[in-house]
């Protein structure tokens, strides 16, 4: 049963701020949270929308450490780029604030504290790993060695890049650490738990047995957790990064990331809303949202849900959390480290006034139930034949037509025919399925639902043929000109929510604007929307009298012009008669093979780059040394030097040669499998060495008479070894 809620609190996962974000971050949380919002703020709805950046954490540190800086400077740098992808990409939260902030500061440290005072910890000794030479504790992170499973060298604590197994810092064989080199030692500490399993009960019958309706992938995993059984799980760390844990005897230490920063989501909240924002967190009127990734389930589903319930003090608990899966890019799993990404700044920069591209090609292939891969090709696709040869050439022609026959005022609409009552029912069940999905988080859905407005409207005006009746029904063709400007206005509401830049400009040319909602951007002092100079709707716009540069008002036409809401969406005459439309823009141009192209460069000499370190890393592999000879054994093989003087391919192979060669002893034949590596024209003249005395062996018809001595490398590089300088052939080896 929904429960009838009087706001929405919407969070975004707080993004790291060790990189910028890619469409991996964008298609998993904030594209469908951006959806979500503006679909209810367009129902009218109280939404607050907040996220921030987390600079806390050990990789943080790693970084800045990589980077000779300090982890300010890395957070510095990275909130910045982040926020700016945001905005860029029309995400506008209502604060974007970040964890290394004052306020969140106090609000992390008082919210541990509480706890502290009311016995809500256990503490508990262990022994971790200490750096005796720097003088301080390790992360797992902060011990490499080489991976037991794998045999790499630089595995991680935590984690061996090469092979992605899971370790420990007990696995690694020959552990250093990554400040000093020195050999990591045990030592005790004591931290902070809050225990977990005292939870397990409650939340399973809050999770499992109350919110049966959650997305699956989220629901199997806290079931997976609570089946598997909690422990107590610690909330501090020895580091000197994050907030300090503000009890005596805690020098060195900080609370760990995972405790402080979904409190981030509270303090951005405080630092918007000094005043309200306990309306939002502790109201049972407040439907609380988490927008996530797959790997943030546990954190808001068991371990932020358990720290709030143990805080107590009305905070209320999320209503729903939709997690995605993951996005692959090209049939790889998207990896910052291995710079296997699209950048969202980078994005910007390469595709200017294409936000709404990247917008709708991830939401079309949202990995909302299974991992989804990304591929420039389908986004090139999804423009081309999607966006601008169905949503954009629909509007275009009946933006276009209505200004060649009725000086672009919207026509009377005169007896409508079936074709034209056909197509306007089937928007009101459109918008109905719409709802249905956005309500549920399936977004997906929703854009399909949208398209087939857009469908609906391009088929409409096809089948219609308005430049045809116009040469003999004037009328008639006012009627077809009034229905699709109807659908048009259809889609303003309808893909808002999804390419918000397209249907911005869609308003503009059809003479409308959205004024609904309220904006929370300036705090406490709630408004509605606002333009600066030169914005407005399509009617109106703010001129330098009304308002002074870099200043906002509401939009001067709100009273005079159509506004556009939810609700008008499937509803008749939303354009009324008469009114005045600008001129045609195109909401999408296509896109060529040049851009997809230099997409496609870029990923490809970043596999080509990491399969020639790959390579090189193998070269350097040594094979283990054989078992011990005798020299007697040894003895009987006869080595010598030899000259090549005849060299061919063996028909029908890749592999062998067939050489003549001088051995001093006699001229022989020999047939080798140096192919791959040598040209026939390469050998010849070339002195080489030969075990003289190997038994002849028959190799595709031929009889080979010793083998060439090769040098092999790790990576399977093979070259013959010669004498450093020409010698007498039959010279002995040994
Ligand atoms: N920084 C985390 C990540 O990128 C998400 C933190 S969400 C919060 O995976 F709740 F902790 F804020
Ligand atoms: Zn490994």
């Amino acid at each position: 049963m929904e429960k009838n809620f009087k706001r929405t609190l919407v969070t975004c996962a707080l993004p790291y701020a060790n990189g910028p974000v890619h469409i991996g971050h964008l298609a998993g949380v904030y594209v469908p949270a951006d959806i979500y919002v503006r679909y209810l703020r367009l129902r009218g709805e109280d939404v607050l929308y907040v996220c921030g950046s987390d600079e806390h954490g050990v990789p943080i540190t790693i970084k800045a450490k990589q980077q000779n800086c300090t982890p300010q400077d890395i957070v510095d740098k990275y909130h910045r780029i982040i926020k700016d992808s945001f905005t860029g990409l029309g995400i506008n939260f209502d604060i974007y604030g970040r964890t290394s902030s004052d306020v969140h500061d106090r609000n992390a440290s008082q919210f541990f504290r509480k706890l502290y005072d009311e016995g809500k910890f256990v503490t508990r000794e262990s022994e971790q790993y200490y750096d005796p030479e720097a003088k301080t504790f390790l992360a797992d992170r902060y011990i490499v060695g080489t991976c037991p499973k794998c045999g790499a060298e630089g595995a991680y604590g935590d984690q061996c890049e090469k092979c992605g197994s899971t370790l420990s810092p007990e696995e690694l064989i020959n552990p250093k650490s990554k400040l000093s080199g020195a050999e990591p030692v045990k030592k005790k500490t004591s931290h902070w738990y809050l225990p977990l399993d005292q939870y397990e009960k409650w939340l399973g019958e809050w999770i499992l047995d109350g919110h049966k309706e959650w997305r699956s992938n989220v629901y199997g995993q806290v079931k997976s957790w609570l089946d598997g059984g909690l422990q107590p799980r610690a909330v501090s760390r020895d580091l000197d990064w994050g907030v300090p844990v503000p009890v005596e005897g805690a020098e060195g230490k900080v609370l760990y990331v995972w405790f402080d920063a979904p409190i981030g989501y509270v303090s951005n909240t405080q630092e918007l809303l000094p005043q309200s924002w306990e309306k939002w967190w502790k109201s049972e009127d407040t439907k609380l949202v988490h927008f996530i990734g797959k790997d943030n389930i546990v954190f808001h589903c068991i371990v932020f849900p358990s720290m709030l319930k143990a805080y107590g003090d009305g905070y209320i608990l999320p209503e729903n959390v939709p997690a995605n899966e993951f996005l692959n890019l090209e049939g790889d799993k998207i990896s910052t480290s291995r710079n296997w990404a699209v950048w969202a700044h980078e994005y910007l920069q390469d595709f200017p006034g294409k936000q709404d591209v990247m917008r709708y090609v991830l939401t079309a292939n949202a990995p909302e139930t299974k991992d989804n891969d990304f591929s420039w090709k389908d986004f090139q696709t999804r423009n081309n034949s999607e966006l601008v040869a169905i949503f954009g050439n629909f509007v275009n022609r009946a933006v276009v037509l209505t200004h060649k026959y009725f000086e672009g005022k919207v026509p009377a609409c005169g007896e409508l025919q079936d074709v034209d009552r056909e197509t306007l029912a089937q928007i009101p069940e459109l918008k109905a399925s719409m709802e249905r999905n956005l309500d549920n988080y399936h977004f997906r859905e929703a854009l399909k639902d949208a398209m087939a407005i857009a469908r609906l409207g391009n088929k409409y005006i096809s089948d219609t043929e308005p430049w045809k009746v116009a040469k003999t029904d004037m009328a008639r063709t006012a009627t077809i000109l009034n229905v699709s400007l109807q659908i048009c206005a259809d889609l303003a509401i309808a893909f808002e929510p999804f390419t918000p830049f397209a249907a911005e400009k869609l308003r503009k040319m059809l003479g409308v604007c959205i004024c609904a909602g309220i904006d929370h951007r300036k705090g406490e002092q709630e408004t509605v929307n606002t333009y600066k100079q030169g914005e407005g709707c399509a009617l109106h716009t703010v001129s330098s009298a009304e308002v002074p540069a870099d200043a906002r008002t509401s939009c001067p036409g709100a009273d005079g012009c159509t506004c556009l809401s939810w609700d008008l969406l499937g509803t008749d005459n939303i354009l009324p008669e008469g009114h005045q439309l600008a001129q045609a823009e195109l909401l999408f141009a296509k896109i060529e093979d040049d851009a997809i192209d230099a997409q496609l460069a870029r990923l490809d000499a970043i596999r080509a780059e990491r399969e020639a370190a790959a390579k090189a890393e193998a070269a350097k592999q040594v094979a283990p040394q054989k078992e011990e000879c005798s020299f007697e054994e040894f003895e009987k093989m006869d080595i010598r030097t030899a000259t090549v003087l005849e060299a061919v391919k063996v028909p029908k192979t890749d592999k062998l040669l067939k050489l003549t060669i001088d051995t001093g002893i006699d001229k022989r034949t020999i047939v080798s499998g140096i192919a791959e590596y040598y040209a026939p024209e390469d050998m010849l003249g070339k002195q080489i060495c030969i075990l003289a005395n190997l038994k002849p062996r028959t190799i595709r018809g031929i009889e080979s008479h010793g083998m060439i001595l090769m040098a092999r490398q790790g990576d399977g590089k093979m070259r013959f070894i010669t004498p450093q300088e020409v010698l007498a052939n039959g010279a002995q080896i040994g």
